[in-house]
């Protein structure tokens, strides 16, 4: 590397959005022109991807249409679900399922917004669809009334979820359904931008989130806790990894330097969840005690570095609370990026200049050919 090129492109403007906006050094998410405090825990679902599609909230008449389409497009076609019993049967990881799944779909003729709510709706069935069938359990289709994340988590659990679960959720969803130009988001931009269709796109966005560089490792930073077990282990725990030189899972981020906002949404939620009388109040005080500690010491083991509380840490606890078992983490992500992934692609193609950024060649030039009987090593 000759330091000349920008390879994370961290200096590169790539695109103009109007989706979303994220300030690190202030902790600042904005989503389509709202705060992610304000938007995230009021809007349902469909309202978020209506006014990530359309730019505004929709009215009445706009969100049951909406919701119709996306209750209308909930069932798999019977092809995807053989794909997935076969996956199933091979003990394929569920981010691959997905892949697999999002891919076997038609890219067909269909307008931009039909195949917007048949892949918006589909990842949410693939996802649940194949925990069922990894589960050695029939795949569950809810009837086709209105409310995705009701549906979602009906799909997941069998069981009807209660107002505060699809809420929470509900949250969680909007919280994480864009954050700038993500490398999902942006792998998504470079696929919709050579004119191909939005299966393709957004079958690439998942295998980039896959990445554990990208879809994150909520799970480890619920494992740390379990493994703390209790409080008063907390401390001593938490300062041998960091005498180690380990990492505290759920702190830090690449772009923020204060806390991660998004942090503090979903433990909100989370602190609801528990209110209502859902969850293991236990384990929440337990997470919010070991962070309390884990700050304390990350300040005084990396006083220069200002590491906080990131997502990860709250999202592990949300979805646990639900229910969700660790290996659905990342893919409950997809279902709430890809509106996001979704709503790029729309603006990609309305800007619509092909993604061709240059490289500096730093191999060898003028080499001679030799035949295979004249290379010798
Ligand atoms: N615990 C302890 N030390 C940390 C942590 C942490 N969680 N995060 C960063 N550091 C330290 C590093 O050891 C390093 O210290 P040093 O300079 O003394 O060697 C310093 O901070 C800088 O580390 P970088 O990796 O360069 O910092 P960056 O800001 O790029 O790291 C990252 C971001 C990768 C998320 C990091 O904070 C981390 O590994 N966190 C733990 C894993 C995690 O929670 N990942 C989820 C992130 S959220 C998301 O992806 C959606």
């Amino acid at each position: 590397m000759t330091g000349i090129a920008d390879a994370g492109l961290e200096r590169t403007i790539a695109a103009e959005t109007r989706l979303s906006d994220v300030q690190g050094q202030e902790g600042i998410l904005t989503l389509a022109g709202y705060s992610a405090e304000e938007i995230a825990p009021n809007a349902t679902f469909e309202e978020m991807v209506y006014l990530f599609l359309r730019g505004r909230l929709p009215d009445r008449t706009e969100l049951q249409d909406l919701s119709s389409a996306l209750a209308g497009a909930r069932e798999l076609p019977s092809h995807t679900i053989t794909l997935l019993q076969g996956a199933a049967e091979r003990g394929v990881e569920p981010m691959d399922a997905l892949r697999m799944g999002i891919a076997s779909l038609d890219s067909g003729d269909a307008s931009f917004e039909n195949q917007a709510a048949t892949l918006i709706s589909s990842t949410a069935s693939i996802v649940a669809a194949y925990h069922r069938l990894a589960g050695g359990n029939e795949i569950v289709w809810p009837d086709r009334e209105p409310g995705h994340v009701r549906s979602f988590l009906r799909m997941v659990n069998d069981s009807d979820p209660g107002k505060e679960q699809v809420r929470a959720l509900e949250t969680y969803l909007n919280t994480v359904m864009d954050h700038g130009l993500n490398a999902s988001t942006f792998a998504c931009r470079v696929i919709i931008a050579t004119n191909t269709d939005l299966v393709s796109a957004v079958t690439g966005a998942v295998g980039a989130l896959k990445g554990p560089l990208h879809g994150g490792a909520p799970g480890p930073a619920l494992d740390m806790v379990f493994e703390i077990g209790s409080l008063d282990r907390a401390e001593s725990y938490l300062r041998t990894k960091l005498e180690r030189g380990e990492r505290l899972m759920g702190f830090g981020h690449r772009v923020y330097r204060v806390r991660d906002p998004r942090a503090d949404i979903l433990s909100v939620a989370t602190r609801r969840l528990y209110e209502s009388g859902q969850g293991d109040e236990a384990l929440y005080q337990l997470v919010v005690g070991v962070e309390e500690i884990a700050l304390r010491l990350l300040e005084e083991y990396k006083p220069d570095r200002s590491i906080k509380t990131n997502v990860e840490y709250y999202t592990a606890l949300l979805l646990y609370s639900l229910g969700f078992p660790t290996e659905l983490f990342t893919p409950t992500f997809a279902v709430g990026r890809v509106a996001g992934w979704i709503a790029h692609c729309s603006e990609q193609r309305s800007n619509g200049r092909l993604i061709r950024p240059g490289s500096i060649y730093v191999g060898d030039r003028d080499r001679k050919w030799q035949g295979l009987e004249d290379r010798v090593r």
